[in-house]
Parts: C-alpha cells; sequence; structure tokens
C-alpha cells in the first residue's frame, strides 16, 4: 500500500477502505508516514469529510493503535464521561466523585488544557502533593479499594490520536466532525469504558459553535458507540458564557470542592446533576433517571461527595488541607477589579474571549509545552440575566504581572455586552 495513492484518493473525495486507513494510522504510529503526507491526508479528510464506514474504521484503528485497557477485574459497568471541551468546566472534578460515592466505579483519565479549553489534569495538578500520573497498576488499586481514581493520559493509549490531534491544531483542523468524534470515541474505548457519557459543548467557547452543529457531532458519537458496542448518551450543554463564577486551574478546584460541599452555582448545577444522572442510568444500577437527580444531591448534602473527593486527594498523595480549606491555594500577586462602565443587563459574557484572555496571563497553553500558572485566571461577579449599575464591579482578574493583569481586564471589558434585554438561560439543551 502506498500513502501517495491514499492521499491522492481522498483529495478527490473518494472512500478509503478500512484496510487504508488501517495501514495509514499504523504506519503513522510508528513514523513511517511523514508529518507532511499525515497533514495532506487530514486536510483532504477535513475538506470532504469521511462515510460513516470510515469514520468507524478510524475510530476502531486509532483506539487500537496503542494499549487497550482491560477493566473487567473491577467491573463490567464501568462508565467514562468525556466533555468536548469548555471554559470554566470544572465538572469532571464534581461529577466523577458523587458517581463513586453512589457506588460506581470511577476510572477516569483526564487531558491537558489545550488552547482556550481548561484542562482537568491541569487542575488536579494544582493541589499540592496530587499525583496524576500514578502506574497502570497503582491506577487499578485505588479503584479496588476506594472506588475511583482520577489520572492524566499518561499511558501509551490511542497514540495515533495523540499524534493526529497535534497535528490538526497546527493545520487548522480541529473543527472537523468526524475527525472530534473518532478521536474522543477512540480514546474512550482504548481507556477501557463499557458506557460513555459525552457532554458535547457548544457556543462561542466551544468547539461546535451551535446547536445544529453540536447535534450533528452528538449524533456521530452516539452511531459509533453502537458500533462499538459501547452505550452512549451525549447531552448537549450551553458554552456560549463560562461555567460557574471561577475560570483558571486552582480558582476552579476551589469552586469545585465548594461545590461538593453545597456550595454550587446554578449553571454548574444543572450541567453537574444530568451528566451524573446519565451516568448513573448508564451504569444499570440505577435505571430511574428522574429518582437519580435527587440522589446526585442526596450525596452533595450528606456530604458523601465530598468526603470520597477527600479520600481521592489523599489517596494520590495530594494535601486535603487544601480541600478543607481551599482558601489556602496561593493566589496570584495581583488581583484587579474589572468595573461596569453604564447600567444596564449583562446579555453577553462571551466565553471564548475569555478563554482567550485567560491564555494571555497563562492559565492555559498555546502550545502544548507551556508552563501554566495555576493561580492565575479570573471570578466573575456578573453573569448573563445580571442587573448591573455603573461602577459595579463585572469580575476580578488574578494575575502574574501588572501588564497581563490590564491588558485581560481589557479583553474581559470586550468580553462583557451590557444591554437592556434580560436574555434566558439554559445550560442543558439536549439529549442524544
Ligand atoms: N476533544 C478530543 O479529545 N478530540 C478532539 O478532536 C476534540 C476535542
Amino acid at each position: 500500500m502506498n500513502i501517495l495513492d491514499i492521499i491522492e484518493k481522498k483529495k478527490v473525495a473518494k472512500e478509503l477502505t478500512s484496510e487504508e486507513i488501517n495501514y495509514f494510522i499504523e504506519a503513522y504510529t510508528k513514523n513511517e508516514i511523514t508529518d507532511y503526507q499525515a497533514a495532506a491526508l487530514i486536510m483532504a479528510i477535513c475538506i470532504n469529510g469521511m462515510t460513516q464506514d470510515e469514520i468507524l474504521a478510524l475510530t476502531i484503528a486509532m483506539a487500537k493503535s496503542g494499549d487497550v485497557l482491560d477493566l473487567s477485574d473491577i467491573s463490567n459497568h464501568i462508565v467514562d464521561k468525556h466533555s468536548t471541551g469548555g471554559v470554566g468546566d470544572k465538572i469532571t472534578l464534581i461529577v466523577m466523585p458523587i458517581i463513586a460515592a453512589l457506588g460506581i466505579p470511577v476510572a477516569k483519565m483526564s487531558g491537558r488544557g489545550l488552547g482556550i479549553t481548561g484542562g482537568t489534569a491541569d487542575k488536579l495538578e494544582s493541589i499540592p502533593g496530587y499525583n496524576i500520573n500514578i502506574s497502570i497498576d497503582e491506577f487499578k488499586q485505588n479503584i479496588k479499594d476506594i472506588g475511583i481514581s482520577l489520572i492524566s493520559q499518561t499511558l501509551n493509549l490511542a497514540p495515533a490520536d495523540k499524534k493526529i490531534y497535534a497535528l490538526r491544531d497546527t493545520i487548522a483542523c480541529t473543527n472537523s466532525t468526524p475527525l472530534i468524534a473518532s478521536s474522543i470515541m477512540s480514546k474512550k474505548i482504548a481507556a477501557g469504558a463499557d458506557a460513555i457519557v459525552l457532554d458535547v459543548t457548544c457556543g462561542s467557547g466551544a468547539f461546535m459553535p451551535n446547536k445544529e452543529q453540536a447535534k450533528k457531532l452528538a449524533t456521530l458519537m452516539s452511531k459509533i458507540g453502537v458500533w462499538a458496542n459501547r452505550k452512549t448518551i451525549c447531552v448537549i450543554t450551553n458554552m456560549d458564557e463560562p461555567l460557574g463564577f471561577a475560570v483558571g486551574n486552582t480558582l476552579e478546584v476551589a469552586e469545585a470542592v465548594n461545590a461538593l460541599k453545597g456550595k454550587m452555582p446554578d449553571d454548574v448545577k444543572e450541567v453537574v446533576v444530568e451528566l451524573a444522572a446519565q451516568m448513573m442510568y448508564l451504569s444499570g444500577k440505577y435505571p430511574k433517571i428522574a429518582e437519580n437527580r435527587i440522589k446526585v444531591m442526596e450525596v452533595i448534602e450528606n456530604g458523601k461527595a465530598f468526603e470520597k473527593f477527600r479520600e481521592l486527594v489523599e489517596r494520590q498523595g495530594g494535601d486535603v488541607s487544601f480541600i478543607d480549606d481551599p482558601s489556602k491555594f496561593e493566589k496570584a500577586p495581583i488581583i484587579t477589579p474589572v468595573i461596569a462602565e453604564e447600567d444596564g443587563v449583562v446579555e453577553k459574557l462571551d466565553a471564548g474571549m475569555v478563554g482567550k484572555a485567560g491564555l494571555g496571563l497563562g492559565m492555559g497553553r498555546q502550545n502544548k509545552d507551556d508552563e501554566i500558572d495555576p493561580r492565575v485566571g479570573m471570578i466573575f461577579n456578573k453573569k448573563i440575566g445580571d442587573d448591573v449599575k455603573k461602577g459595579d464591579i463585572l469580575a476580578y482578574v488574578h494575575a502574574n504581572t501588572p501588564e497581563s493583569a490590564n491588558n485581560c481586564v481589557e479583553e474581559i471589558k470586550k468580553a462583557y455586552v451590557i444591554g437592556y434585554r434580560r436574555i434566558s438561560k439554559k445550560n442543558i439543551i439536549e439529549i442524544i
């Protein structure tokens, strides 16, 4: 087989066979195909799309390009959760301890942030001492002993996706529906999930800018789930404004800990309750979604979800005094308010612009090897629908230099639209 023939075929929008797709994935993983040849093929896929057979072949080939975890000695009902990315998205930190507190095993590998979207691995690592790089044996032992382990994607899972994802990021091919669907589903299949709940974000702070495109992606991932024999539910959620009040690594961990202690922002609560209720349903242990929503709130109110998170942090070497008292997290040296310049109602707080402003603070990475500062970010006082008076504090910027603080304040001012319309908000858009 020859890569040039494969590129030529996709260039003229012909369907690739599963043999051709397997050849490309195997050879590229082994560095036998150059990045520029892979880039040409990925660009042709991005422009001409893929058929359902091609998408399934690509997903399975990428899933099998490295290790495929077998967690059947722990459970045959491992339910995983994945978000297509967002700004202020600390949902995993809240949902997973809830699920574990309800007796469903949690085996979760999370990625680092890239671009404007944050990553759970970075958030966990901002807890002093927390080890996200434990071995697979320790990972499994933690799940057996305390019912939960949260680690980073350090294992050799879907390495082909890792290479292709990094390549896509450099050739403007991140927003291709077949490529996103196969990227996400290949990782979930390799990570040993029996069932998957996908949080498909849509809006200015997400890959999918609108509901129609999010629905297309969700439908495709659900189909891949059926083909690959994984029960899959997609929850389409709103990412037009940041989730919760905090954006930034330690600031979000603190917000997540407070949420587990019962102080949960309304938008975060809506998403947490729905995702957790759907995961409970897919576990086979809790068949009634309406009752599940109540049970989710019960394990928060009786403290069991918080206790589970504390147990997890302790087990993975983290200093639990930060969980007991999140105000202990080191603060950024500069904390500057963003002041409202007019009266009105917040009509918009653009999540994409907030994410970009955060990058300028050092909150996330422009390139995958960039250092991040876990202390920087923003705390929003005013969100969509809130009344504002001239002189009110809209948000606080947490920065590490006066220059980055000033730039961020200006960016955040632009992210707000203060008008007179009271926009109604809905965080759960559709379930597929
Ligand atoms: N998340 C992924 O894992 N892959 C994508 O392509 C997009 C979001």
